[in-house]
């Protein structure tokens, strides 16, 4: 049984391999061949906190991951940090335990990011050249490395954020990443939404921040901040004006975030939304059309992408292992 820490994590994997099995991630989910119950969330209204519980068997994979991600909001005070992960890994045949990557968030981190990158490669424009992030937090900084990092074409990132150090904090450490790309800081979500051909959204907000009137065609939303029931930063009612949804999971879309909330308010119905990212990821359904649609995609997490995600640290450590024993 091994027990990986973040450090070694961060030797082991590579974002090349990583993006590949995220890719097949949504791919067996929409090709049914994931068993997944629901996401199980609870509060911690004391710690102004929550923990979250996602599993995932998928057919043929060799093991199956189970995630605790827990976010401890008054750590802060204390100086420790306020989100804690950890994945058990077991094998699918046996139940055995297999590993426990004590991965702080940082598999998480990876993972969505890799998401937010494929669905980027997959939606957007082919003539977007102008990136928009709207929160500078750890997913900003994740979801900017790996699209910039990854697909090529960006050459301006408008950030905005409603802490003012930390956008300037963000926009310092993407310079120094990307000497090439310009970095400007948004003077409200309304200047960077007209400036952006791509935006993505990644805030724990519960009102939405992106509203109708501030959209122009062609645009990509990529909602990944809103993964809980109450968390919102789309309008309602600019999923109503959008040519096509899309969604990791249409089964917990309904349940969480914007598309939710919008089904709630009867601006859209279910049958609104144009399908599955997975099943695009395919071929088997067309995303974008044209430059001219507006394309939203929201992703609330799948269990999948942990159980793709520990999988691939399970086997490069057995290689580890195998190799040092030659
Ligand atoms: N969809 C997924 O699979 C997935 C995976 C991981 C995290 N998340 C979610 O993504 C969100 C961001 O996570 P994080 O780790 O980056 O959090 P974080 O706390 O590091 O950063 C969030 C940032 O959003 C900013 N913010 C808050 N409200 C805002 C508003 N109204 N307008 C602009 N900025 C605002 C904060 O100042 C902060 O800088 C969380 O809601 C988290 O639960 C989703």
């Amino acid at each position: 049984m091994f027990i990986v820490n973040k450090s070694e994590l961060k030797k082991i994997i590579d974002f090349p391999s990583a993006l590949e099995e995220i890719k097949k991630s949504f791919i067996a989910f929409s090709e049914k061949k994931v068993l997944a119950p629901p996401p199980f969330f609870f509060d911690l209204p004391e710690e102004n906190g929550e923990i979250c519980l996602k599993t995932a068997l998928i057919e043929g994979l060799p093991t199956y991951t189970v995630k605790i991600v827990s976010v401890f909001k008054s750590n802060e005070k204390i100086g420790l940090p306020t989100l804690t992960g950890t994945m058990i890994v077991f094998n699918s045949k046996t139940g055995k335990l297999l590993a426990v990557l004590n991965e702080d968030g940082w598999l998480t981190n990876l993972r969505t990011a890799c998401a937010g990158a494929l669905v980027d490669r997959s939606f957007r424009q082919n003539s977007a050249r102008n990136l928009g992030v709207i929160g500078a937090g750890n997913q900003a900084e994740w979801q900017t490395r790996l699209v910039l990092g990854q697909n090529k074409g960006y050459q301006t990132v408008y950030a905005f954020d409603i802490n003012q150090k930390k956008t300037q904090q963000y926009i310092d450490r993407m310079r120094s990443l990307f000497p090439t790309v310009s970095f400007v800081i948004s003077a409200s979500i309304g200047q960077l939404v007209e400036a952006a051909d791509t935006i993505f959204t990644v805030t724990p907000a519960i009102e939405p921040l992106i509203l109708p009137e501030m959209v122009k065609k062609g645009v990509t939303i990529i909602g990944i901040g809103a993964d809980m029931p109450q968390k919102c930063e789309i309008s309602p009612d600019l999923y109503a004006k959008a040519d096509k949804i899309f969604v990791d999971s249409l089964e917990s879309n309904l349940l969480l975030g914007g598309v939710s909330r919008s089904i709630n308010q009867k601006k859209i119905t279910p049958e609104n939304i144009s399908g599955e990212i997975g099943e695009v990821l395919a071929g088997k359904r067309e995303g974008r059309a044209n430059d001219r649609e507006i394309v939203i995609v929201n992703l609330v997490g799948l269990g999948s992408q942990d159980t793709f995600i520990g999988n691939l640290v399970y086997q490069k450590m057995v290689n580890v292992v195998q190799l040092a024993e030659r």
